[in-house]
Parts: structure tokens; C-alpha cells; sequence
């Protein structure tokens, strides 16, 4: 937990939100044991910009990393912030069932889930193989 934390901590020190001014950080643990930030990242094309749990995930994919095992999530809110139902997909096409997601802000957790609790019924790979 703390070398993700300290992680998405450093990446959401980073963020670029100029118009939401909500910062948010992302670190990834994968099978190997390596971890991968990152932080969101705005526009002034406001859909063109991107989630911290999408930068975590591009860099993990460019080191050849594929299996999540652990991701954290931290913003400051009043409630704990949730991944946006988009990275909720991007996260569970790298994801299993039981990938372990923890939500935190700036003074440590806030609440723990897995994936299938984060996001059920997936659209999945099944579901498109039994296309006809
Ligand atoms: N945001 C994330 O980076 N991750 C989330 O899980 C929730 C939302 C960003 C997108 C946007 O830059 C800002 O938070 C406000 O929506």
C-alpha cells in the first residue's frame, strides 16, 4: 500500500487541472511487482483531456506490463473518489475479479473494493465472442 500511495500521491502533485482544479493521482501495481502513476491530465478541449487511472494505465502498457494487481486512487472530496465509469472498463481490461482497488486521499485510505464490487457486469471479451 505505501509505495502506491507515496506513488499516486507524487503523480497527483502533478496533475493538470487547470479547469476542474480537482487533481487526481493513480498508481498501478502489476503481477511483476512494478508500479506505474500517473495523474489527469485537462484540455482546453475539455473531453480531450484524460484520467489519471488512463495515464497510469499507458505506462504501464509501454514498460510491457498487462496484469493489475492493485490500483489506488487518491483525490480530496468529501466522499471517496470512485474511478469514472470509462476508467472502470480501462482498468478491467487489465484487471481480474479480485484486483484489489483502494481509494485514498492525502492522509491515507479511505475505503478498499475489488474489481467485480467496482465494476459488475463487464462487458467482456464473452460477450463479444457470442456475436453472430
Ligand atoms: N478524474 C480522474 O482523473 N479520475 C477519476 O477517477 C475521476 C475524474 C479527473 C478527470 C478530470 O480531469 C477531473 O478529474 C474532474 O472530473
Amino acid at each position: 500500500m505505501t509505495m502506491l500511495f507515496d506513488a499516486a500521491k507524487a503523480a497527483r502533485a502533478q496533475a493538470y487541472a487547470p479547469y476542474s482544479n480537482f487533481a487526481v493521482g493513480a498508481a498501478i501495481e502489476t503481477a511483476t511487482g512494478a508500479v506505474f502513476s500517473g495523474c489527469n491530465v485537462e484540455n482546453v478541449a475539455y473531453p480531450q483531456g484524460t484520467c489519471a487511472e488512463a495515464g497510469a494505465i499507458a505506462a504501464m502498457v509501454a514498460a510491457g506490463e498487462r496484469q493489475i494487481t492493485q490500483v489506488l486512487v487518491m483525490a480530496v472530496s468529501p466522499q471517496p473518489v470512485t474511478p469514472c465509469g470509462g476508467c472502470r472498463q480501462k482498468l478491467a481490461e487489465f484487471s481480474s475479479p479480485d484486483t484489489v482497488v483502494i481509494l485514498a486521499d492525502l492522509n491515507g485510505e479511505r475505503r478498499r473494493m475489488t474489481m467485480a464490487e467496482l465494476l459488475p457486469y463487464a462487458f467482456d471479451q464473452a460477450q463479444l465472442d457470442n456475436n453472430s
